[in-house]
């Protein structure tokens, strides 16, 4: 047999060494493990005469004690570095300032939302919102587009699955249904912009088959055709940053304005560069007018007593021209690189008086 006192000394004093959780658990097992010392010499109390074996097991057993008293000592020490050394190196300081390269940039879309509330906000619009998947008659049929219409084809509507009732919910191609959700759940007068997510099946280089528009909404007693065309002059003026964009006001047809416009802004070509602002060239940005009488009607609005008007534009598109973004596919591509190029520091929130 060994002798226990040195045996007891060498094991204690190697656990006060040990200097991580694995080695303590390497050394417990060559003391206290099945093989262990401490347990061969166990074992080998059996070739002892019953009185010796007696004492001895004593001994041992006392051995085996300070050697398991020592082990748990250790690792609890070991286990509080352990704690402290992770504590420190994940310890933060709450008052640095935001380093901005590291906490992400906002998407163009989400940047482009942010400005147009801030100058519709500015005029007195609030947001409103309203679902993806619409019911026919809030996408067509109130809009005065009913079912034989051919504007219906226009829409490359993506059409849900008829329901147990039998109706075919559609995703809304555009954000014209919120229009008569508002009118049908309010009293005018109504004074909203509604930025949101549009769906058509359509697919090719200028086209997604999700993108966004924002729609306008002006349901008052006295609204006329030059209120919208100051409302949507001052709009593009403070969005484009140009004080003294031109916009041109084209007929055009919309089911549910009467009459109906599409809205160029003034632009000049210079080689490959598009430069906004007065000059030989037009770019379309939206489509608009007065809301039509029977839509006011299909709301349950006396169109004896209100009148108003409605716009409606895509996101993307003026993102596009604002910024100078030359491919509408990388929108919708999550690639960090372009976010990084094209996105916006999240700390610069866009406000009319401290600029966009
Ligand atoms: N909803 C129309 C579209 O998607 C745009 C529009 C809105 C036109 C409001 C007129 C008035 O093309």
């Amino acid at each position: 047999m060994e002798d226990l006192e040195d045996l007891e000394r060498e094991l204690t004093a190697r656990v006060v060494e040990v200097a991580d959780l694995a080695a303590l658990e390497v050394l417990r097992v060559e003391a206290l493990g099945k093989k262990g010392r401490i347990t061969q010499q166990m074992k080998a109390l059996g070739g002892l005469g019953p009185d010796e074996r007696r004492a001895m097991g004593q001994s041992l057993n006392l051995v085996k004690t300070a050697v398991s008293a020592a082990i748990e000592a250790r690792r609890q020490v070991l286990r509080d570095l352990e704690l402290d050394a992770r504590l420190a190196e994940e310890r933060i300081d709450v008052s640095l300032p935001a380093r901005p390269k590291e906490i992400g940039r906002l998407h163009p879309i989400g940047q482009t939302i942010d400005e147009l509330v801030a100058i519709f906000g500015e005029m007195g619009f609030s947001v409103a919102e309203g679902p993806h998947i619409e019911t026919d008659f809030h996408n067509f049929t109130a809009l005065n587009i009913p079912p034989d219409h051919p504007a219906r084809q226009e829409h490359d509507t993506f059409y849900l699955p008829k329901d147990e009732t039998g109706e075919r919910k559609v995703l809304r191609t555009h954000t014209s249904p919120v229009q008569i959700r508002s009118m049908m759940s309010g009293e005018p007068p109504f004074r909203i912009i509604v930025p949101g997510r549009t769906f058509r099946a359509d697919h090719d280089a200028t086209h997604s088959p999700m993108f966004h528009q924002v729609e306008g909404l002006v349901i008052d007693r006295a609204t006329h055709m030059g209120h919208l065309k100051g409302t949507l002059t001052a709009f593009c003026r403070a969005f484009f940053g140009v004080d003294d964009l031109p916009l041109r006001f084209r007929p055009s047809f919309f089911p549910f304005p009467e009459p109906s416009a599409e809205v160029d802004i003034g632009c000049s070509r210079v080689g490959e560069q598009l430069k906004i602002g007065a000059g030989s060239d037009w770019l379309e940005i939206l489509g608009c007018g007065m809301v039509h009488p029977k839509v006011l009607v299909n709301c349950g609005i006396d169109p004896e007593i209100y009148q108003g008007y409605a716009f409606g534009m895509g996101i993307e598109r003026i993102a596009m021209l604002k910024y100078g973004i030359p491919d509408l596919r990388p929108f919708y591509d999550t690639d960090l690189r372009w976010l990084r190029h094209y996105g916006f520091l999240p700390l610069e929130q866009p406000s009319m008086v401290r600029g966009l």
